[in-house]
């Protein structure tokens, strides 16, 4: 079976992430976390869900070497990804007896990498931590590049901080396990490294679909091998998001403001970046940049992965303009968008008129 090594050549904090079915099982997670953990207490964050299969095999194995990692456990879900979720992680790392050299192991989605990350980050000023992430979207997105954070009522993501895993170890195969609808949510971002930087690999992920949906682990590891890589050399490039990083937003302006409206409710969060990639792409056609074939090659990719791609009906342009506001990418009250030139091609604009986003919605109605 594929396995592969990534660096994140990041100076000073770099880090390997590892891909390979089985490696969960496999003696080399525990090598890779007893030696980080350098006899440092241990504490792993997890959802209750991930413990039979992932979680209880990994703590005998750690076990077995003499190391006894505190574990605790959190609830799913994004509306769940707050500071009082980070509070009670805080409370858990005192009980764990973590200091400084104390080590953060999570097993998790994005929502746990980002507010587990975060509790390490601010954690007695930072402590190390790994990720283990265990769905599509933490594979090939969240946890490589250091954002950490949680949710504000207000809106996503506004409260974190950049904090780079000393490891990131994937399993694909935990994928197994994982519901198809955040299979196909995680699909959208891997469908987004092909617009925005690899016309080759959306063509390919295309003609991987079926296989991926039918989770052959061979094409999945390809296919997480690659996002992470392009994810790794866009971080290594501008690790804090001066410029460069903004590309990974494609889909996301619009994406994030349907998921604060719905109240992280009624998408995966793969699912608002679906649309909300779409509305981008129209957005682009109607001030002239983007080519409708573009649009039209990323809605058959989407649809084949079976992911919405129309904008709903009872969200307004006011609502929309509105949640963009509080969005973190929003600079002095300018909206960003990340717009298509082409597959494989995208720039970032903060002059997009109002009128545009109105005619893209139009659009879908
Ligand atoms: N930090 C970043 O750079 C970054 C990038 C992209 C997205 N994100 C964040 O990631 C979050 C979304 O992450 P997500 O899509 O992984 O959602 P999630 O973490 O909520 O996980 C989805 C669901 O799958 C369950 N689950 C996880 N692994 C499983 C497994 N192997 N088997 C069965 N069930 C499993 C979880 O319990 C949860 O119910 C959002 O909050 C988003 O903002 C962060």
């Amino acid at each position: 079976m594929s396995a592969y090594q990534i660096e994140v050549a990041i100076p000073d904090r770099s880090y390997t992430i590892e891909i390979a079915p089985g490696l969960l099982t496999s003696t080399r997670v525990l090598d890779v976390l007893e030696s980080l953990s350098k006899k440092s207490r241990i504490c792993i964050v997890t959802h209750p869900i991930l413990m039979n299969p992932y979680v209880l095999p990994l703590i005998e194995g750690l076990k077995e070497r003499g190391l006894d990692p505190f574990v605790h456990v959190v609830p799913s879900g994004e509306h769940r990804k707050t500071l009082a979720t980070v509070a009670r992680m805080y409370d858990a790392f005192i009980e764990a007896k973590l200091d400084r050299k104390g080590l953060v192991v999570v097993i998790g989605g994005g929502v746990l990498g980002d507010a587990g990350g975060f509790a390490a980050a601010s954690y007695l000023r930072g402590i190390r931590f790994v990720q283990i992430p265990t769905t599509l979207l933490a594979h090939v997105d969240s946890s490589v590049g250091g954002k950490t954070g949680v949710d504000l009522p207000q809106g996503k993501n506004l409260i974190g901080s950049f904090h780079q895993p000393s490891s990131v170890l994937i399993d694909p195969k935990t994928l197994q396990t994982l519901p198809i609808r955040e299979l196909r949510a995680g699909l959208a971002e891997v469908i987004k490294y092909g617009i925005i930087y690899d016309n080759p690999f959306f063509v390919k992920v295309d003609a991987l679909l079926p296989r991926i949906l039918k989770r052959d682990m061979d094409a999945l590891s390809e296919i997480i091998a690659r996002s992470c890589e392009i994810k790794a050399e866009v971080v290594r490039q501008d690790e804090t998001e001066q410029g460069l990083r903004a590309i990974l937003n494609f889909g996301h302006t619009i994406g994030h403001a349907l998921e604060a409206i719905t109240n992280y409710r009624r998408y995966k969060h793969g699912e608002a970046i679906a649309i909300g990639m779409v509305v981008e792409s129209r957005i682009g056609e109607c001030i002239g940049q983007t080519p409708p074939e573009t649009t039209q090659a990323l809605i058959q990719t989407l649809q084949r992965a079976k992911l919405p791609v129309a904008f709903p009906s009872d969200v307004s342009v006011e609502q929309v303009l509105e949640a963009g506001q509080r969005d973190k990418k929003t600079l002095g009250g300018l909206l960003h968008f990340v717009l298509p030139l082409r597959i494989g091609e995208v720039n970032v604009r903060s002059d997009v008129p109002t009128s545009a986003i109105e005619m893209a919605l139009q659009t879908f109605a």
